[in-house]
Formats: structure tokens, sequence, C-alpha cells
């Protein structure tokens, strides 16, 4: 019942089973993990697909050749175990040429710079059929209000996606891009810090039906947002284009824990989410469960391997507790008391205009007193949901 399958469709970061434990206190407590070793072993974990940064498979100054063979030796591994690689990235952080940005830095050849290094990580993910880019800002943002012009960087940001959707266009690859929202860390402020940020950036795009959202379930609850609903309104402006599932304790630094590890309801929700919405009326979600996630550094490699099992072992476990919520008479009963579908049915009649609004006699009877006195029955709702989730119904 919890045992992964490709059809699940589980991806993992290379940077995420990668990650040696290095933080602003203290030095990596493992040693370096081989990309094809790591191929491997979530492969025989059952996940389907890996992701990856440029720079987790060269490094930034590698030749030609040095990049070649290590994109070759990965392939040769994927290869061997039939996984794929739904999604790219690149990584325009971690180098300090990047500390004061990429795509937005002041610096008007730090920009041109990671341009082309964005440009060349998409010829990557076209050779290696992936069809998702995902853009994660880290750096552009600012620690100071005065250093920053933000108008003039969401024009520079705009600049650089209306370049990179006509490359595609152009080349006629199959890739989408996905912004990934972050209010902070590393930068002291991130540029479009939330889905809803990115949603009104992407409308301002001259290709924006080639760009979509990544949402990170930890990076909207570090704001004190419901990720869940962030995820509805993405699916319900049809650009939920991947997704980094993981956990988060509350409004803190990004802790990038397993999912279900962090806000343990909202994982359920999410989960649900994800899996009924096609079946409740609205976008479904047909994309990667991607992990984005840090093995605590507590951990050695067993450990690790541990914490990627967990990951697609909660997201099956909520999966069936959320098949069991749908599922139970009483549930339907209670979504029935509380008129949880009755949002559904469009406010006014068909043609009904403003004037037979404001003539219909039963809006200017409307009992507003009687229709107070009505309790909603949504206390009972959640218990019946956090009982299926506990297991005990
Ligand atoms: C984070 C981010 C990153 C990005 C990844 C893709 O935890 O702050 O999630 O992990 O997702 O680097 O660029
Ligand atoms: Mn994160
Ligand atoms: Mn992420």
């Amino acid at each position: 019942m919890v045992e992964p399958t490709r059809a699940d469709k589980f991806s993992f970061g290379l940077w995420t089973v990668g990650w040696r434990g290095v933080d602003p206190f203290g030095d990596a407590t493992r040693p370096a993990l081989d990309p094809v070793e790591a191929v491997h072993r979530l492969a025989e974990l059952g996940a389907y697909g890996i992701t990856f940064h440029d720079n987790d498979l060269f490094p930034i100054d590698a030749t030609e050749d040095q990049r070649r063979t290590r994109i070759d030796r990965f392939t040769a591994a994927l290869r061997a175990t039939g996984l794929v690689v739904p999604m790219v990235t690149t990584n325009l952080f971690t180098h300090p040429v990047f500390k004061e940005g990429g795509l937005t830095a002041n610096d008007r050849g730090t920009r041109r710079y990671a341009l082309c290094k964005v440009l060349r990580t998409i010829e990557l993910a076209a050779e290696l059929g992936a069809h998702t880019f995902v853009m994660w800002g880290g750096r552009e943002g600012s620690e100071y209000d005065s250093a920053k012009d933000v108008p003039a960087a969401l024009d520079r940001y705009r600049e650089s996606l209306d370049l990179l959707t006509r490359f595609v266009v152009d080349r006629r690859y199959d890739i989408r891009f996905a912004l990934e929202p972050k209010p902070n860390e590393p930068r002291g402020d991130i540029l479009l810090p939330t889905v809803g940020h990115a949603l009104a950036f992407i409308a301002t795009l001259e290709h924006e039906h080639l760009v979509g959202v990544n949402p990170e379930v930890g990076h909207e609850q570090m704001a004190g947002l419901n990720v869940t609903h962030g995820i509805a309104q993405a699916l319900w402006h049809h650009k939920l284009f991947h997704i980094d599932l993981n956990g988060q304790r509350g409004i803190k630094y990004d802790q990038d824990l397993v999912f279900a590890h962090g806000d343990l309801m909202s994982a359920f929700t999410l989960v649900d989410l994800l899996e009924y919405s096609g079946t409740l009326g609205s976008p479904a979600y047909e994309g990667p469960r991607h992990f984005d996630y840090k093995p605590s550094r507590t951990e050695n490699i067993d450990g690790v391997w541990h914490s990627a099992a967990a990951n697609m072992r909660n997201y099956l476990l909520l999966k069936h507790r959320a098949a069991a919520f749908r599922a139970d008479p009483e549930v339907q009963e209670a979504l029935e008391a509380a008129a949880v579908s009755e949002l559904r049915t469009p406010t006014l009649d068909p043609g009904e205009t403003p004037d037979d609004l404001l003539g219909d006699p039963r809006t200017a009877h409307f009992d507003i007193d009687k229709a107070s006195e009505r309790g909603h029955a949504f206390v009972r709702l959640n218990q019946l949901a956090l009982e299926h989730l506990l297991g005990a119904r």
C-alpha cells in the first residue's frame, strides 16, 4: 500500500539527498554524494525522477570536456535505471559572483552572464528530455530597500523571462518555466516572495502561457500563509506547473524538513487537494510529486536514504488517509451539512442583471437574523478530517 512505484511520479533534487549539511554555523557533516549513486539509490527506493541544478552535476568553472564527461556519466546511470529528468534548474546563487543577484543584479555584466548560464542549462534540459524549467531566485532581492530599485528589477526579470521563453519557442523545445517563490533566505527579502506575487508578475509576460509556478510548501509557510490555499489558487489559474513538497514548522528559517514532518494537517489537506482537485471540479495536477527537502545534518548517509524513503511513504500514507476521508459517508454528510458544495452554485441566475437582483423579493426580504442563527458545522467536519488523518476511522 505504501510502497512507491514509478506511477506515483516521485522525484528528488540531486541537491536534496546530496546536501552535506553545511549551515551558517557549521561545516559539512556528510561526505559528497556521487550523482550516479544518487540515481541508483533513488531508483531502488521507487522514485521515477531526478532533478538538478547545472552545478549539482558539474562545477561552475568546468571545461567543456569536464562538463560533457559528467553529463554522460549521469545519463548512463539514467539509462541503466530508467529514471527520468522531469525538471532542470540553474544555480544562480552559490558562487560569490551572484551575491547581489543574478537576473536582477544591479551589475549589468553579472545579469548578462547569468542569462547565458540559464540559456545553456535550458539546452541541457532539452537534451535530457525535461519539460519543466524551475527558476528560484534566491539571490534576487536585497537586504536594504534603498539598494534595490524594485520596479527596475521587475523590468529586468520580465526582460529575462521574455528572452528565455522566446528561446524555447524558437528552438521548439517542449519546456515550460516554473517560478519558485520564497519570502527570504538567502537574501533579506526576495523578489516574487509568494505564489500571489509570482502569479501577478506572470500575467505581464510576453509568453505568459509558458510560465507558471513551482510553489514550495515551506516557503509559503515561512510567510505564515496557507499553502493549501496557495496551491488551490495556482491550480485555479492553470499555473501549477510543478511543486516542491517538504515540511516547515512555522515562521522561521527555511527548514526543508521531510514532507509531513512540519505542519501535518496542512500536508493532509494538500495531498487531498493534489489527488482530488480534478474530480472536485478544479484543474487536476498531473505533474511530478517533487521532494525538495534537506536530510537533517544530524543524519549519516543511512539517515539520508531513510529520510528520502520517508518523504514518499508519508505522501502515500496521506493519500490513503485522504481516500478514506473522501469515501466516508459521514464525511459526505458533514460536507453537505457544511454546504461546502453549495459554493459551486453561481450567485446569480443565468442572465440575471444587477436590476434583476435588486428587484428580487427573495433578496429584498432575506432574513439576515435567521441566516445569522445558522451554525456551519465546520468543526465537526474538521474533526472527521483529523480522525481520518490519525487513522482513528
Ligand atoms: C530552497 C529552495 C531551493 C530551490 C532549488 C531550485 O529551499 O530555498 O527550495 O532548494 O528549490 O534550489 O532552484
Ligand atoms: Mn526551501
Ligand atoms: Mn524548492
